[in-house]
């Protein structure tokens, strides 16, 4: 047996008792003689001492430990003299009668601490190093709790766990598919899945009536702090339902995690918000609600007052920043380069403050009186002490930039605590999207989402703006200014699937031979249906007060899509291009 306890179990209760322990130095210090070493496990760390009175073997052998080193030691619980009340084991020490070297370590290149000196990219390198620290450990370990929840909830209400292919035909989520070529069938690729989507709909044809997997995923797109090239969704489908039935179970289980992972109440109901309002009032499908500084359309009050800027455009819209009057000039300036960045995209920032006294200060007064600024002002509820930012544009584009804005301010007055949970459907999404570049509609979610019953007739339509028009049954779970997930009520008429396609510009030959098999499928008998999926890796950072997924994965990819640790991607050797019947234009590095 190598222990006899862990590292971070032994209590006041157990002293007198001989125990064994193993596990990693973490740090080993001389004082007046006596050598203390502090032996960490996954479990906690436990302070060792060897008394000067030693035998000299055993002295020798304390004072050779390095940090990291694997050892094995024995000895009696004893109470602590100087007491450690941060520590759970803070009470007792070992005083040891025999240490064994297990294995030894190179000085690690950073410190296993909980704050490391290690940069980014060298704790990649090292990334079973890194997984040695705390804060790392504690995140997987919040990942298989919540992990643990969720199957157990939905296991409670009939759900079946099926497992579904990762070498499929491509699935369209959006992104690009990752592809693996396949040397039985040379030439020919297989796509990795971005989501199961239309594995778990055929699981629905067959019968199975409420599925879900928590599993990966593999999309080929930019990354950012909330996106990995492959990555975790708990994914759900159910049978005869409507909106209402997925979004009653899949809140009850947002509720469970919270009440039993974090002990927090989230509201019950949780709030919805029509996709419209989102981006009317938040300029954003994924709203923070935690604070309010909603937009406002003010262009009937700007139009017509001799400011072309303004006169040029469609759209005028303001957002109310609590106050904020008192920014200087120089906080205005550097706002307005703020917007300018190409992240943002506004051509520039105009100002209106609502000073302590009451007066009313523009960026534009050469073009509005006080009283038009003041008719602003009390139209957006802006009191003393209150700046207002506006921009300008095409709708849509402005509300988004306004909403970026929001978040960027939101951020500086620190209205986002991350702790402060405040969750959000947003619904009622556009079924289409129309791209002025390609002059053609994509699906807002993915081409298998049905259109409103009620907008059939519109869907049907050849023209553009009844298209515009066509809801969806489509909502997203957001919390906190995050897509923590989306689904939908699907199609499940043959019929519908084509049109869709048709619509999406998809002829019938490439749709037979991309997606085939669903409509066909289709043909035999398809149930109502409709579901979602969960951005997993999302769902554990945003309960650990994280933007970033990185920490809640155990071996992620960086920016690059690099495993910085297996220096993954990498080159293959000829003989395996040849084998699958590969070519390269890149030379090996
Ligand atoms: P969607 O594409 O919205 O829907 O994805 C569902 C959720 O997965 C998470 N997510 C990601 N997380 C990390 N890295 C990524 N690259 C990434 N991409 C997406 C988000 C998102 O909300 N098949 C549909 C679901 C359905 O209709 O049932 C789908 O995949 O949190």
């Amino acid at each position: 047996m190598y222990r006899t306890h862990t590292c971070g179990e032994l209590r006041i209760d157990n002293a007198g008792q001989t125990v064994t322990l193993a596990g990693w130095v973490q740090k080993s210090r001389k004082l007046g003689g006596m050598t203390f070493v502090d032996l960490r496990d996954r479990y906690g760390i436990t302070q060792l001492v060897v008394d000067a009175a030693a035998l000299g073997e055993l002295v020798e052998k304390a004072s050779s430990l390095g940090r990291e080193y694997v050892i094995q030691v024995t000895g009696k619980v004893v109470e602590r003299q100087s007491k450690n009340p941060k520590m759970p084991t803070g009470d007792i020490e070992i005083a040891l009668s025999e240490i064994k070297i297990l294995n030894k370590a190179q000085t690690p290149p950073f410190t296993i601490e909980d704050v490391s000196d290690g940069g980014e990219e060298l704790r990649a390198k090292y990334r079973y190093l890194d997984l040695r620290r705390n804060p790392l450990r504690k995140a997987l370990e919040l990942r298989h709790r919540i992990a643990h929840e969720v199957r157990n909830y939905l296991d409670s209400l009939n759900f079946l766990e099926i497992e579904t292919p990762y070498l499929i035909k491509s699935t369209p989520e959006g992104a690009r598919d990752f592809v693996v070529p396949s040397r039985m069938n040379p030439g020919q690729f297989y796509a990795l899945p971005q989501s199961p989507q239309t594995f778990k709909q055929l699981l629905m044809v067959a019968g199975y009536d409420r599925y879900f997997q928590i599993v990966r995923c593999f999309r080929d797109e930019d990354l950012r702090a909330d996106r990995q090239p492959e990555f975790t969704q708990i994914d759900c489908e159910m049978s005869f339902v409507e909106q209402e039935d997925v979004l009653n179970v899949f809140e009850g289980m947002m509720r469970t995690l919270f009440k039993n992972v974090l002990d927090v109440d989230i509201p019950n109901p949780i709030p919805r918000m029509s996709w419209y309002d989102a981006m009317d009032n938040y300029g954003s499908d994924k709203p923070d609600i935690r604070f309010g500084m909603k937009i406002h359309e003010i262009t009937d009050f700007v139009h017509g007052h001799g400011f072309s800027v303004f006169d040029s455009v469609p759209y005028v819209g303001a957002i109310c920043v609590e106050g904020a009057a008192s920014y200087t000039r120089k906080q205005t300036d550097e706002l307005t380069d703020w917007v300018k960045r190409p992240q943002v995209g506004a051509k520039g920032l105009v100002y209106i403050k609502v000073n302590e006294d009451g007066s009313i200060k523009s960026s534009v007064d050469k073009f509005y009186s006080a009283d038009d600024l003041r008719k602003i002002a009390d139209f957006m509820n802006a009191g003393k002490g209150d700046l207002i930012l506006v921009l300008c544009g095409e709708k849509r584009k402005t509300q988004t930039m306004l909403g970026v804005l929001r978040i960027e301010m939101g951020n500086r007055l620190g209205l986002r605590d991350p702790f402060n949970f405040a969750p959000l459907w947003v619904v009622d999404f556009p079924l289409l999207e129309w791209d002025d570049e390609t002059r053609r509609f994509y699906a807002m979610h993915h081409p298998f989402t049905a259109p409103k019953p009620e907008h059939l007739e519109l869907f049907n339509s050849d023209r553009k703006e009844d298209l515009e028009k066509v809801c969806a049954n489509a909502y997203d779970f957001v919390l906190n200014g995050t897509e923590l997930g989306g689904g939908s009520i699907r199609i499940h008429e043959a019929d519908v699937q084509q049109r869709m396609f048709e619509v999406l510009g998809i002829s019938k030959e490439d749709a037979d031979y991309k997606f085939g098999f669903i409509i066909n499928a289709f043909k035999f008998g398809a149930p109502p249906h409709g579901g979602l999926a969960f951005g997993f890796d999302r769902v554990c950072a945003l309960f650990g007060g994280q933007e970033t997924i990185r920490d809640y994965i155990a071996f992620p990819k960086n920016n690059q899509g690099r495993d910085m640790m297996i220096d993954s991607p990498s080159f293959i050797d000829s003989e395996q291009m040849e084998e699958l019947c590969l070519e390269s234009k890149v030379g090996k590095a």
